[in-house]
């Protein structure tokens, strides 16, 4: 991504910026409440566009790529705010990403097969036949990652899958993200789970109203004094 702004109505939520995310690393995503991270994941997803600058995937511009498009090239993302389909099954959600993601699955029995593999994998596997929206809110955020890595992402974006998960269920997902990224997968974790981004990230990256404030090794950046200063404040004197 080079020089990368975006720009609402009278907001600048993302501002000049610059970084990359390597082939087969997890490039951990962090910064306080309306940093700009979600704004980042869309930007990438396509499901919101730059005001300007460039984004390159694998030596391709996206520019003026689609969402659907880029699903097709391979990056899969999760959302934070979490809308299943609703009257469709907890298995027909997921072949959704299947029939959508890099592999294209035309025929609807083997996206469900996929479906199925990928439930199984997020442990879902025996609510497949209810609908999305009778579950509770932990096994609406396994299903969000089953349906993005139905999809056979080669980028998977994860917005706060941890984020109201017990420590059990933390680990257990903490587990699947290293398989995950063990079978290839590039990863952007956003997360407000210190645990999971400390232990999961080869590198961080940090925002602040938009802004990089530190790019780096986890341990250096998190005793950056700005990346301090930026989450607990300024120390007073
Ligand atoms: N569609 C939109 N229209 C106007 N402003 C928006 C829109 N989406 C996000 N914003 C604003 O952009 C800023 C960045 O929001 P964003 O959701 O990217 O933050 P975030 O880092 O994901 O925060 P959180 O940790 O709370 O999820 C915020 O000030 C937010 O209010
Ligand atoms: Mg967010």
């Amino acid at each position: 991504m080079r020089d990368v702004s975006k720009r609402f109505t009278g907001l600048v939520a993302l501002s000049h910026l610059s970084f990359e995310l390597r082939r087969g690393e997890i490039l951990g995503l962090i910064g306080p409440n309306g940093a700009g991270k979600t704004t980042l994941i869309s930007l990438i997803s396509g499901t919101l566009a730059a005001s300007e600058g460039e984004l390159m995937f694998d030596g391709r511009v996206l520019s003026h790529v689609h969402a659907f498009r880029r699903a097709r090239l391979g990056i899969g993302r999760t959302f934070q705010i979490m809308h299943p389909f609703p009257g469709l099954s907890v298995l027909d959600n997921v072949a959704v990403g299947a029939l959508f993601g890099s592999g294209g699955e035309r025929e609807m029995r083997r996206a469900r097969e996929l479906a199925r593999d990928k439930l199984e994998f997020v442990g879902l596997a025996h609510r497949a036949s209810q609908r999305a929206e009778s579950l509770g809110g932990p096994d609406r955020k396994r299903l969000e990652l089953a349906k993005a890595l139905a999809m056979r992402p080669r980028l998977l974006l994860l917005d706060e899958v941890m984020a109201g998960l017990n420590p059990v269920e933390m680990e257990s997902v903490m587990d699947m993200i290293e398989k995950v990224r063990a079978q290839g997968v590039s990863i952007l974790l956003t997360e407000h789970v210190m645990k999971a981004i400390r232990t999961l990230s080869d590198r961080l990256l940090v925002l602040h109203h938009g802004e990089k404030i530190a790019e780096g090794e986890p341990a250096q950046v998190l005793n950056d004094p700005r990346v301090v200063e930026a989450y607990l404040g300024r120390r007073r004197s």
